[in-house]
């Protein structure tokens, strides 16, 4: 069955794919990365730590093949020595792994710290534990109204047999409406309404991907996303993400070199740093992507999410005509709603109409109506919501900047968490299963690495209300303080054995 995104350029998969490129950054980039190491006495060892951290932190991703000893010498102003010497230095420590004809590729030294330990499950969380490991909220008022008016609605549909495999006709032009309003033309018969956004990047694997494809992720990013494209087989290719956002430069190397069937990207206050793509980086990464022959898959779960507010952004797909885009109502209105929807390029929307049947056969009824009925009354974010989020990040904002000012973070104009870069002598692992020990769950920062590192990086959600939030960092501060002492044996009884592993 071919995938049915005719028109689009297609890749074959393992048969006819030419070979995957080993993953590269540029001597720009990296020189950009690691800052003036020339000033620096032994300029080798500054070198040395500075490509060491980059690696460690994920702005190197690992599998990354790093620049010829020769290539950087001119972007950095030293000697090939000097190069030669750190690279030495980064073998020995086992950042680096150098073979014959594929150059030096970065490495860690010990096994991926990709789960991380420690706040990974907001199941069965003890009572009086502050648990940040989801960056999704409380439901709004008036969700007890929809599902009453919702009920009122429901007998209307109950002389069918409820397999509403498109979905509930009103919520599919309700979604078209908020796309249109978006400055992105969609009609219903475009939209599928899925069991939430996680549920709708399995239909497009299963609709798009094959197992072998190479599939570009944004790294760091949302964990579920890694691992779904993972299930389905793809090999990813990690496209940056810096604290601040995007480099266009090297995320048009990146996707040039990985030619891959699908690129996942998260332009709207990506999770877990925050980062709005700016109109002009959407059109020139768009058109990348086209070039390359990939199609771009879009996570708009956080979309809504515009805190400060500020130029409004067109969708990515308003750049891209090929665009799959990805929604849900689990940030903008409530997650137990467990709703969301694929928006398909006009036309196709049939082959992942074909793909979500082997995975269920629609979403349940009665909470698409209700997500019908809380859009009428406010289809994005609603102004209570927006307010009591800004007020959770000024707590959190503050009492970072009393308690832990070493712990520095951007705050975005929108989204639900900080990305916070820890001190170097503070392990985002480590303070994490601390913070566990004083009654904090936080995700640590390689949880949302593609292939590790990002041990210096720890996402915190403003989700809670501001009194929990300052206590949160007060925890956390005490938590740093066990780590620096060392004093990290855990407590027992913080939580219920975990049952699975969760970060939202
Ligand atoms: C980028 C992103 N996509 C998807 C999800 C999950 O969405 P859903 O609850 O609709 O499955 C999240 C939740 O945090 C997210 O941040």
């Amino acid at each position: 069955m071919g995938t049915g995104f005719e028109g689009q350029s297609c890749h074959s998969g393992l048969v006819t794919a030419p070979a995957p490129a080993t993953p590269t950054v540029s001597a720009a980039r990296t020189a950009r990365l690691v800052g003036d190491v020339a000033a620096s006495r032994p300029a080798y060892r500054a070198l040395a730590d500075a490509l060491r951290l980059a690696v460690a932190d994920g702005r190197i991703p690992v599998g990354t093949r790093l620049p010829s000893e020769r290539d950087l010498t001119g972007p950095l102003g030293v000697s090939r020595t000097t190069v030669t010497r750190a690279y030495d230095v980064l073998r020995e420590s086992g950042y680096l792994t150098s073979r014959r004809g594929s150059g030096s590729v970065a490495t860690l030294p010990s096994a991926p710290l990709r789960r991380g330990t420690g706040g990974l499950y907001p199941a069965d969380v003890a009572e009086g534990v502050i648990d940040l490991t989801c960056a999704a909220t409380r439901a709004p008022a008036g969700v007890v109204e929809a599902y009453e008016r919702a009920v009122e609605r429901l007998p209307s549909y109950l002389s069918g047999a409820g397999y509403l495999t498109h979905g509930v006709p009103d919520l599919r032009e309700a979604i078209a409406q908020r796309y249109r309003d978006r400055g992105l033309p969609t009609s219903a018969d475009d939209v599928l309404v899925t069991s939430g956004a996680v549920a709708g990047l399995g239909v497009v694997a299963r609709a798009l991907m094959r197992p072998g494809d190479r599939v570009v992720v944004e790294d760091p990013t949302y964990p579920n996303t890694v691992d779904a494209l993972r299930a389905a087989g793809a090999r990813l290719r990690p496209l940056v993400v810096d604290p601040d956002g995007w480099d266009l430069d090297e995320a048009e190397r990146t996707v040039e070199a990985a030619a891959g069937r699908a690129a996942v990207l998260i332009p709207d206050f990506h999770n877990p740093t925050g980062a709005l793509m700016p109109d002009e980086q959407r059109a020139r990464l768009a058109r990348a992507l086209t070039a390359a022959g990939t199609t771009p898959v879009v996570d708009e779960t956080i979309a809504e999410i515009d805190l400060d507010g500020g130029p409004p952004v067109l969708p990515f797909a308003a750049h891209a005509a090929a665009a799959v885009t990805i929604g849900s109502a689990s940030k903008s209105h409530w997650g137990g709603l467990r709703t969301g929807w694929v928006r398909a390029p006009r036309g196709a929307l049939r082959p992942l109409v074909e793909a979500r049947v082997s995975g269920d056969l629609g979403a349940p009824v009665l909470e698409q109506l209700v997500l019908a009925e809380l859009m009428q009354r406010s289809p994005g974010l609603t102004p209570e919501r927006r307010d009591d989020l800004v007020a959770a990040r000024a707590a959190l904002v503050a009492a970072l900047a009393d308690t832990l000012p070493e712990v520095r973070c951007l705050v975005p104009r929108g989204g639900l968490s900080l990305w916070c870069e820890l001190p170097a002598d503070l392990s985002s692992t480590a303070l994490a299963a601390a913070a566990e020990d004083e009654g904090l769950l936080v995700a640590a920062g390689p949880r949302f690495a593609v292939d590790g590192g990002l041990d210096r990086w720890l996402r915190l959600p403003h989700v809670l209300p501001p009194a929990s939030m300052v206590e949160a960092v007060h925890r956390l501060a005490r938590a740093a303080g066990r780590v620096r002492s060392g004093r990290t044996v855990a407590r027992r009884g913080t939580r219920a054995r975990p049952r699975r592993p969760l970060v939202a």
